[in-house]
Formats: C-alpha cells, sequence, structure tokens
C-alpha cells in the first residue's frame, strides 16, 4: 500500500547496527551535560505561573481581566508564523550577533527545528523541474525534501573553503543549457556539514555577486554557525546580503539542545510570508516558545553557548589527538575550528568496507561519507561526532576504531 515515495526511503539516517552501540560518533549532538536543565526548568515553570492557559494554546488568546473574558484574536498569522514574542527575540539576537540591522518579528518564522524550515523553504521557493544547487557534500535532509519536491538538483564542487564560486557558475551555465530556471542554492557556509569547512568571507561576497547574476535565493544553514572555539568569525550570509535574496535557517538544536524542537529562518517579511503560505501544521509549542523568548530576554542564550564551546574544544582536542594516536596517516584531516565533527580520509590502502563492517561490530559507529556525498573519486571518508561522547569514550572508541582501519590495510 506504500507510495512509491515511502518505498524508496529514506535511507537509514541512523544506522541500527546488530551489535549494540558502545562508542557513538553518529549523531550530531549536543553534548547533553551541557543542557541548562536548572534554566530551562525555571523559565518552563515561570511561564506557565505567569500565563496560565495561554500559554497551552495553539496562538496567545487575549485576556479582559475586568470582564474575566478571553479575548479571541485572527490566529491565522500567528498559527503560521509562530508565537511573535521569541520571533521579536530571535531577530534581536540576530541583529546583535551578526550585525544585521532592521530585523524584527516580521523577519523570522518559528518552525520544529531548523529541518522544517528547510523543508518550507523548499516548498515554497521550488516548483517541480527547477532548478536547486547544493553542495557535493551536504546534510541529506535537504537533498530529499529537494527530491520530494521534484527539483533538479545539481552537486556543486567545495574544497577546503567550501562551495567553490567557479564551479556554482558551471552549474549554473549545465542548468541553462538543459532548459531548467536554476532558483535555489542551499549552502551551509560555516562549519559545513560534514566537512566543518568554513567559507571565507571574499568567497561570500562572490557566491552573492554569482546569486544576483543568476536571480537565485540562497537558504544559509546556520545550525552549527554559533559552535566556534577557534578561528577569527566570518559574517553570515544574512548579514552580507544586499538584495533580500537570502534566507537563513537556525535553531536551538546544536547550540541549545535538539529537544525543544525550535527552529526558525529569518528572511525578508516577504519570503517569510511565502514559507507560512506552505504550512500545514498548526505551528511549534506556545509554551516552549514563550520559555524560549524568557531565556533569550534574561541573555542566558551567549553565555550558554560560550560555556559549551568550551566543553566541544575539549572534546575536539581529545578526538584530534586519539586520531592521530590510533589512525596514524591511514587517514588525514584538517583540524576543524569548530562545530561537531573530524572529516576523516581513508588512505587509498585502506580497505574502508571491511574497517567499518569490524569497527561497527566491536560497537563503533561513525557515518560513513558516502552519506553525505555520493561517491566521489573512490575516495573513502568517515564523519566522527565527537560532541556527544564522553572524553574516555572518545578515546578508547578512536582506539578501537584505529584498530579495524590498522588491521584492514590492503
Ligand atoms: C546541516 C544541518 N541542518 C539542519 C539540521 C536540523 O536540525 P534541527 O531540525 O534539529 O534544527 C541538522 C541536524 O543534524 C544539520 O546537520
Amino acid at each position: 500500500m506504500l507510495s512509491d515515495l515511502a518505498q524508496q526511503g529514506p535511507a537509514s539516517y541512523f544506522p541500527r547496527p546488530e551489535t549494540p552501540v558502545t562508542f557513538n560518533f553518529d549523531q550530531g549532538l549536543a553534548a547533553e551535560e551541557t543542557f541548562p536543565i536548572a534554566d530551562l526548568q525555571r523559565v518552563m515553570t515561570t511561564v506557565l505561573d505567569r500565563d496560565r492557559g495561554r500559554a497551552l494554546e495553539y496562538v496567545s488568546l487575549g485576556y479582559d481581566a475586568e470582564r474575566d473574558k478571553i479575548l479571541y484574536p485572527p490566529t491565522q498569522g500567528e498559527l503560521a508564523l509562530g508565537y511573535p514574542g521569541l520571533r521579536a527575540e530571535v531577530a534581536r539576537w540576530i541583529g546583535r550577533t551578526q550585525g544585521v540591522a532592521g530585523l524584527d518579528a516580521d523577519h523570522v518564522i518559528l518552525t520544529s527545528g531548523s529541518v522544517q524550515a528547510i523543508a518550507l523553504a523548499v516548498s515554497a521557493l521550488l516548483n517541480p523541474g527547477e532548478g536547486a544547487l547544493v553542495e557535493k557534500a551536504t546534510f541529506p535532509y535537504a537533498m530529499r525534501f529537494m527530491q520530494m519536491r521534484g527539483a533538479d538538483v545539481r552537486a556543486v564542487e567545495i574544497d577546503e573553503h567550501g562551495l567553490v564560486p567557479d564551479s556554482l557558475v558551471q552549474r549554473l551555465g549545465e542548468l541553462e543549457r538543459d532548459g531548467v530556471r536554476p532558483k535555489l542554492l542551499y549552502v551551509i557556509p560555516t562549519f559545513q556539514l560534514p566537512t566543518c569547512v568554513v567559507m571565507p568571507e571574499d568567497r561570500r561576497r562572490r557566491l552573492l555577486e554569482i546569486a544576483e547574476e543568476w536571480n537565485l535565493v540562497v537558504l544559509e544553514d546556520s545550525i552549527y554557525a554559533d559552535l566556534r572555539y577557534g578561528g577569527e568569525p566570518v559574517p553570515s550570509l544574512l548579514s552580507l546580503d544586499t538584495g533580500g535574496r537570502v534566507l537563513q535557517s537556525h535553531g536551538f538544536s546544536k547550540n541549545l539542545a535538539p529537544g525543544l524542537r525550535l527552529g526558525w529562518i529569518s528572511a525578508a517579511p516577504a519570503l517569510v510570508r511565502g514559507l507560512a503560505a506552505v504550512r500545514q501544521d498548526l505551528g511549534v509549542s506556545q509554551w516552549t516558545s514563550r520559555a524560549m523568548e524568557l531565556f533569550l530576554v534574561e541573555g542566558l542564550l551567549d553565555p550558554h553557548i560560550a560555556a559549551a564551546n568550551q566543553v566541544y574544544r575539549r572534546k575536539r582536542d581529545v578526538a584530534v589527538t586519539a586520531v592521530r594516536r590510533h589512525c596514524g596517516d591511514l587517514v588525514t584531516f584538517d583540524v576543524p575550528d569548530g562545530g561537531f565533527y573530524l572529516w576523516l580520509r581513508m588512505g587509498d590502502d585502506v580497505d574502508w568496507v571491511k574497517a567499518q563492517h569490524e569497527a561497527a561490530e566491536r560497537g563503533v559507529f561513525c557515518r560513513p561519507g558516502e552519506r553525505f556525498l555520493g561517491e566521489r573519486d573512490g575516495q573513502a571518508f568517515l564523519r566522527l561526532a565527537y560532541s556527544h561522547a564522553a572524553d574516555d569514550e572518545i578515546e578508547r572508541g578512536i582506539a578501537v576504531l584505529g584498530e579495524a582501519i590498522t588491521s584492514n590495510v590492503r
């Protein structure tokens, strides 16, 4: 009874091994020990004490205390866009942290995680048959949303500085020759998934010039952008955009906790309204939105991110030392300045298929590179997420991985 679409997949993004997972380097999860439980408990309770049942409605209902009557406002806007108080606070936070002037609640739509933001952007912008461009290695969910929409998706080369502008121009030319209208570029410029590279400012500016020339909308996925613990910050595409053609997806999943399921898109109000027009889910939680408004008003987010980044820096250093010690020169990688991952390139003489299997049998789980990029020049990659494991697990798990790799050299 399943549709063709359902029968096609999705591929299992989270591999379920026969053996139990002892060392989980698979998912890019915020570290549980960083979750601000006490603060979240307090803001959630404060909102319930303060707003009572109004925190538990679909949308904000008014209350006339004198007549003890509920006031029913027009609900359509808030149902599709989310609680205005949090939208305003998110706009203020983006404005302050990214140096973007003139943002307000009308520039923000709240979503259930940023993954829904990406899905809405794809539905709102792409007609079937229109062209979408993605980095050659990218977030598989975004790719699949585009494929489900019937878009013609083309992959743009990436290097150690992210998306390669000349390759973008080449793909655009190809689409034109094929009679396909290019519409949307999806890009993760800061701590790119899965490579963790950061696109330098001059390349960002070039990318925006190309978007202008070809009249593209750019979806900037910023989900990892706050997780910087080395190097110098680079301006976001949203902050460099002068043409109102950048939509930025972001949220609290990586910089705070994924279970909040709160993300957003920030963009020009006309684009935000376009996303709202294709929404069909009755919105995100009022209670959580009001609590997170308070979290932001109290200025808790930035110190939280700063403290969490100390934890990720330490874990990265443990992971880097362990990979060097246990894998030697059989894998190569660049040390990232932020994010959750090492992107490891297997040496040509490693039988990665066998090594992967052996590591999995011994309880080590990592995400094989093919999940993000398909076959690339026969080169094998591995994404190792160090963000969620404890320090000693990182060390012991990488030791097991190293044994699997070193014992499978051709
Ligand atoms: C690149 C990228 N974008 C978006 C997301 C979506 O996260 P969420 O829906 O939890 O905000 C993820 C999650 O892993 C991701 O890696």
